[in-house]
């Protein structure tokens, strides 16, 4: 018997009980290295003390401010994201949130227009960012959706090409497409991206799983030199509170005019503390390089232990997002629940990926007996 709806399938039948550093705990007391940061949120683990402290401090402060009022942690947390002041923010809740203001803001920008998503990309729940998520396991049964979404292939620039007309005013998309599969974007495709962005093509790049480090920079479109229009921000911004940001270039900043757009608990004091102690953990001097240096470490274990396996077809990576291909798609929930068994949890993307979001912080040592784990399992 449940008080719960069931939109989340039957649940794994774990109950955590509390985490620390890379790990989870059961009731039992079994210990569970996490290759999966609740899903690309803990970035920085489960002792990321700073963070902590800020939020304790903060909720015997003030623990929620209306947006009625000046907020300073929204600027200080803003500062660390505008690009040198490039860019302005807008703070939400989660990531399908800040999708949403960043589609309401892209018409706002090009009225009466088409926005161009790709296949298998993912962007959210709501009717905009589900809208814009072109994957009909997602969309089915939700028609009509929001109206003038077009869709192209993914890293496939004659699609792109084809796809594009002169309706087109905005493009959204991912850099690595995570729950698609863990798919990298590809550079001519990068190319073919910024060629539209220079005809007037606004560029929106969803970064609520590629970034806050993840991929081993503060966001990944900056791998490949982009210079979106608009992006977004989730996931690991809070460090486990809940926290979306949605960031405009200057030069389009005033279409969001007063009343446009707006929330209640977006930018509340307690996501704002914590994304402030993230985003200053990231910005200490060596934290990048040391997890490309750690990305650049784990591909190689990985490729080393698991590539010639049979039953892998595929490893795919940029910085500490992964994904392992299988050779048997119906393969795939046994390997999670093996992984599980042994004391290591994994993720699923698309049909037939093993996805790898182990924490930035995590040890090469921890890596390697996440691998270790793998190896047995593959
Ligand atoms: C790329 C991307 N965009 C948007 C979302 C939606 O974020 P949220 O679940 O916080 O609404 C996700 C969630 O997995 C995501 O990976």
């Amino acid at each position: 018997m449940t008080n719960l709806l069931q939109n989340y399938g039957t649940r794994i039948p774990i109950t955590f009980t509390h985490a620390e550093d890379v790990y989870l705990y059961d009731a039992s007391g079994k210990k569970y290295l996490d290759f999966t940061s609740g899903i690309g949120v803990m970035n920085l683990g489960y002792s990321f003390e700073a963070g902590k402290s800020a939020v304790k401090t903060q909720i015997d402060a003030i623990s929620h401010l209306s947006n009625l009022y000046e907020n300073p942690l929204q600027e200080d947390v803003a500062s660390f994201l505008n690009f040198s002041g490039a860019y302005k923010g807008f703070f939400a809740n989660s990531g399908t949130e800040a999708n949403e203001a960043a589609l309401k803001l892209a018409r706002l920008i090009k009225p009466d227009t088409d926005i161009l998503a790709f296949v298998d990309g993912f962007h959210g729940r709501t009717f905009g960012s589900m809208s814009a998520t072109m994957q009909d396991k997602i969309q089915a049964g939700f028609a009509p959706l929001v109206p003038n979404f077009t869709k192209a292939i993914y890293n496939d620039v004659a699609s792109l090409k084809a796809a594009v007309t002169v309706k087109t005013g905005a493009i959204i998309f991912e850099i690595v497409q995570g729950e698609g599969g863990v798919m990298p974007i590809t550079a001519d495709f990068a190319q073919a991206l910024k060629e539209f962005q220079k005809q007037g093509i606004l560029l929106i790049i969803d970064e609520v799983q590629t970034g806050i480090g993840r991929t081993g920079k503060l966001f990944a479109f900056e791998h490949f030199g982009f210079e979106p229009d608009i992006f977004t921000s989730a996931k690991g911004l809070g460090n486990g509170l809940p926290v979306g940001a949605m960031f405009v270039k200057n030069e389009w900043a005033d279409f969001f005019s007063a009343g446009k757009h707006g929330s209640t608990f977006g930018g509340n004091p307690l996501a704002m503390a914590s994304a402030k102690a993230v985003l200053t953990e990231l910005s200490q001097l060596e934290f990048l390089k040391d997890v490309r240096d750690k990305a650049e470490f784990f591909k190689q274990i990985l490729s080393d232990k698991l590539a010639k396996k049979t039953s892998v077809k595929a490893i795919r990576n940029l910085g500490l997002m992964v994904g392992i291909q299988l050779s048997d798609e119906s393969q795939l929930g046994q390997v999670l629940s093996e992984a599980r068994e042994k004391g290591l949890l994994v993720l699923s993307a698309g049909h037939d990926v093993v996805r790898l979001l182990p924490p930035l912080v995590m040890t090469k040592a921890q890596l390697e007996a996440g691998v270790v784990i793998l190896e047995e399992v593959l």
